[in-house]
């Protein structure tokens, strides 16, 4: 059994969410299920929550037990809540949050292949189905797996890394998480007094394209614009600059504050009403405090915002 995920910026998450009773939230990252414990806890109120990952069922279960008639599970990806929630009869919530990545279990699960520091099957899905890590890295061209590797780990080194994972793969196809970490820091070297595995942005790029996270994370932006009512919620704890980048946009221009966004275009006043009301400009991070006991909370960022009575926006944004 791994360690329990340890919620992160949980009091910070629940400070926005504000629960109370009678109101609709959903967990859309459910995991070990700390969020949604800490919001029914909170008020008598009732939580949806959702997961990709078959895995976290027993723990969904406690949640049924200890909060009769007020929790529910659905599995599933958040991206397609809006569907998920509709053949459940619900049409609006409160709040809305979402706490992406991996989860601890996850991580410390060798099995599950997410880690270069635990051998494991070089697997990396959140869920079970689609295509492991293996089967791209034994079949995409050089070029693709250089590109994946750089848009989704920001690795200057990709073509390098590319290079020699398609050198190795012509003698042996990988298979194993630690064959490929040794592989890359091969390729790359290991900077003396650097703490970061060369492996690290590899891993994590792979991760990132198999599980098509940014896709979904624009996805349930878009769904839980359309699912808040005016004055509901929406809260998104995010771990790194790829993912808080596409928050960051996203609710700057829905709140109208677009020129946020870059400093070197002209600000363009957009035509439509905000559907978003910021709170607080900057990510809320973890104090030191928090650090000290959770190391895995150091890289978190929480953006939140108030849905107003506009119109959704829909995908296409300030266009
Ligand atoms: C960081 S953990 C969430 C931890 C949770 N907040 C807690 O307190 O225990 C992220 C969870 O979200 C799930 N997940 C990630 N992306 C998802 C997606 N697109 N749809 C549904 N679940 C997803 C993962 O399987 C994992 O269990």
């Amino acid at each position: 059994m791994t360690a329990p995920h340890v919620p992160v910026l949980l009091k910070e998450v629940l400070d926005v969410l504000a629960p109370a009773d009678g109101e609709v939230f959903v967990d859309g990252t459910f995991g070990a299920g700390g969020y949604s414990r800490a919001i029914l806890e909170a008020a008598n109120c009732t939580v949806w929550a959702i997961d990709r990952d078959p895995a976290v069922a027993p723990l969904a279960d406690r949640l049924h037990r200890a909060f009769p008639g007020r929790f529910h599970f659905l599995s599933g990806c958040y991206g397609e809540m809006e569907a998920l929630l509709a053949a459940a009869g619900v049409e609006r919530v409160d709040g809305i949050v979402l706490d992406i990545g991996v989860s601890s279990m996850q991580l410390d699960t060798a099995e599950r292949g997410f880690s270069f520091q635990a051998e494991g099957p070089l697997d990396m899905r959140m869920g079970s189905e689609g295509p492991m890590a293996a089967d791209v890295v034994n079949t995409a061209t050089a070029e693709d797996l250089a590109d994946i590797l750089y848009k989704y780990g920001e690795e200057r080194q990709s073509r390098r890394i590319a290079r020699a994972i398609v050198a190795v793969r012509a003698d042996r196809p990988f298979s194993r998480t630690g064959e490929l970490a040794r592989v890359v820091e091969k390729a790359v070297g290991r900077k003396p007094g650097k703490a970061v595995h060369p492996a690290t942005r590899t891993f994590q790029a792979l991760r990132i394209y198999i599980n098509d996270e940014l896709g979904e994370l624009e996805r349930g932006l878009a769904a839980a614009e359309r699912l808040l009512r005016p004055g509901g919620r929406l809260c998104v704890v995010s771990f790194h600059s790829l993912e808080d980048r596409i928050v960051k946009t996203f609710l700057r221009e829905r709140s109208g504050d677009a020129e946020g966004v870059s400093r070197h275009l002209p600000a363009v006043a957009s035509a439509r009403a905000p559907s978003f009301r910021q709170v607080g400009r900057k990510a809320i991070r973890p104090g030191a405090d928090e650090i000290a006991v959770n190391p895995r909370a150091r890289s978190a960022r929480l953006r939140a915002a108030v849905r107003t009575d506009a119109p959704a926006w829909g995908i296409g944004g300030a266009a």
